[in-house]
């Protein structure tokens, strides 16, 4: 791989998903590691990435400098630059003055690393001390007005640096440096892709599993989808999936799992109809974090039943199952601190006449990849676009979405308001511009209105459409007042009981995106 140095800020997942794009496949390191750890993993390429420190800060990260010495070709950005250039024996300086944004930057000499690049272009900074003077045996490839150095590279040795962003996309000809320094300085293939990967990772999971079984639970979600899409094509009908219908899910995502999933992947598929349970566990509760709380306990009870029926049924067969898939991140592997061993999880509590000291192997296909990258996959695979692309939704669902108690009769209300918004939004073309858009019965609160002759007294209904990167932060998307005309209208009309269509314009914080 391509190893990218993180030096703690958000930038190096940024760079690893670029390097990808590049068709080149990359992982993340800490900066604390030493350079017989990074050997060991065979790097091609080496970089390091931007941070949020000045390297005279105090405890200011640095890394183990004979890494230079590895000669795999290198690539410092920003803060990596800075650090790169200090322990090639340049000088960095703080001069109070500081470049953040769009800053125009001077191509001096083109070398490897800038090659076709144009003279004079605009790229995204953001430092404060600055590279005075450049390592001895470097060239200078750019500066601005504010950095002497803002690029330097040494050919012979393949070591490079950019004081700018190449990653964000504010810099215009960034993923072309990328390229320069992958395709062109380092002489690596663009020969990573989706159909690479899911050869890889079918290799992979026959490896670990043999002829074990497998149980996966499906949640209608896009990660869990593709996980078990993976490991059947691995495994065939070793694999077992289990969807609980817990009633708080969306119009037409209990087909779309029952139906299209299987249809396009044939999967053996165990539906658990836990639909009345929840609602008699959810009767007369309208806190909401009492609300998630019986929600969660409820999912477990029913997913441990159902796993301990197959299970049982496995084990009588003589083929028991020993490995649970799940749909785990590469970003949940990064931010919880890397680790690429399997972990063992104990199965949750024995219910359901699971023995004490039963445990599965977890199997998660999924682990070195990015949700666009799991997306691709899902569409490699043939999977429906109703699940590959699908906005996030909450694991209690339209539970937390009726504010007040919920029940049989108000959840069909919100799912016939929510279908129609899911349609009108697809229809306008606005999917790819909405993060997500929670659709929210306000079921304890009515007004008055008029409908024909009469006077109604309903409830509204709240629209919160967001724009966000990560869901950390979001902000209220501005959409069309035609499409919130029409979307307003056929809820007021189709829908009984609701009289009244209004718009959430908070961003986050301070409101969260969804509202309990
Ligand atoms: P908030 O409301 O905290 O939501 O701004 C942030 C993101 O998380 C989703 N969300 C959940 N997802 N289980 C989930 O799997 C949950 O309990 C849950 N609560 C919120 C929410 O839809 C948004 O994308």
């Amino acid at each position: 791989p391509v190893l990218v140095v993180d030096f703690g800020a958000q930038y190096a997942q940024l760079i690893a998903r670029r390097v990808r794009e590049a068709g080149v496949y990359s992982e993340i390191v800490p900066h604390t590691a030493t350079a017989e750890e990074i050997a060991a993993k065979s790097p091609v390429g080496i970089i390091l990435s931007g941070g949020p420190s000045s390297v005279y800060e105090e405890g200011a990260p640095s890394v183990d400098e004979r890494l230079f010495d590895l000669g795999v070709p290198t690539l410092g950005i920003c803060y990596g630059f800075q650090v790169m250039a200090q322990a090639l024996g340049g000088e960095v300086a703080q001069t109070g003055l500081r470049e953040y944004g769009a800053t125009d930057a001077t191509v001096v000499t083109e070398g490897t690393l800038l090659q076709g690049q144009p003279p004079e272009q605009n790229v995204w900074m953001s430092h404060g001390d600055q590279v005075a003077r450049a390592p001895e045996g470097f060239d200078v490839l750019a500066r601005t007005a504010a950095t002497p150095v803002a690029a330097f590279a040494n050919d012979a040795r393949r070591l490079y640096g950019v004081q700018w962003h190449p990653e964000v996309r504010h810099t215009d000809h960034g993923q072309a440096v990328l390229e320069n320094f992958l395709h062109r300085a380092a002489g690596l293939p663009a020969d990573w892709n989706s159909g690479n990967v899911i050869a890889e990772q079918v290799e992979k999971i026959r490896a670990q599993v043999g002829s074990g079984r497998v149980i996966c639970g499906l949640s209608g979600g896009v990660d869990s989808a593709v996980a078990a899409a993976l490991v059947h094509k691995a495994v065939g009908d070793q694999l077992v999936c289990v969807f609980v219908d817990h009633g708080l899910l969306r119009k037409g995502e209990r087909e779309q799992v029952e139906n299209d999933y299987v249809a396009s992947t044939g999967v053996r598929l165990v539906t658990v109809d836990a639909r009345q349970q929840f609602l008699d566990a959810l009767a007369g509760v309208s806190d909401p974090e009492q609300k998630r709380k019986i929600i969660g306990r409820e999912f477990i009870r029913v997913f441990e039943a159902a796993e301990a029926d197959l299970v049982a049924e496995a084990a009588a067969d003589g083929e028991p199952i020993r490995f649970l898939v799940q749909g785990t991140l590469y970003p949940d592997v990064v931010e919880s601190g890397g680790g690429s061993g399997t972990a063992n999880i104990k199965s949750h509590h024995n219910v359901g006449g699971l023995p004490e000291d039963l445990q599965f192997e977890l199997v998660e296909p999924l682990r070195t990849l990015f949700k666009d990258e799991v997306r691709a996959i899902g569409r490699e695979l043939g999977l429906p676009e109703v699940i590959v692309a699908r906005q996030p939704f909450p694991g209690p669902g339209l539970g937390i979405r009726i504010v007040g108690e919920v029940t049989a009769d108000r959840l069909e209300i919100l799912r016939d308001a929510d279908a129609i918004v899911r349609a009108e939004l697809t229809k306008a073309g606005l999917d790819a511009e909405i993060w997500q858009c929670p659709v929210v019965l306000l079921a304890d609160v009515r007004s008055v209105g008029v409908q024909g002759d009469g006077r109604t007294y309903g409830h509204p209904i709240v629209l919160r459409p967001v724009s966000s990167e990560d869901a950390m932060t979001a902000d209220w998307t501005r959409l069309p007042y035609d499409v919130l005309a029409r979307i307003s209208n056929r809820i007021t009309n189709e829908v009984r009981e609701v009289n009244r269509v209004v718009l959430d314009v908070t961003s986050k914080p301070p409101g969260t995106i969804e509202w309990e």
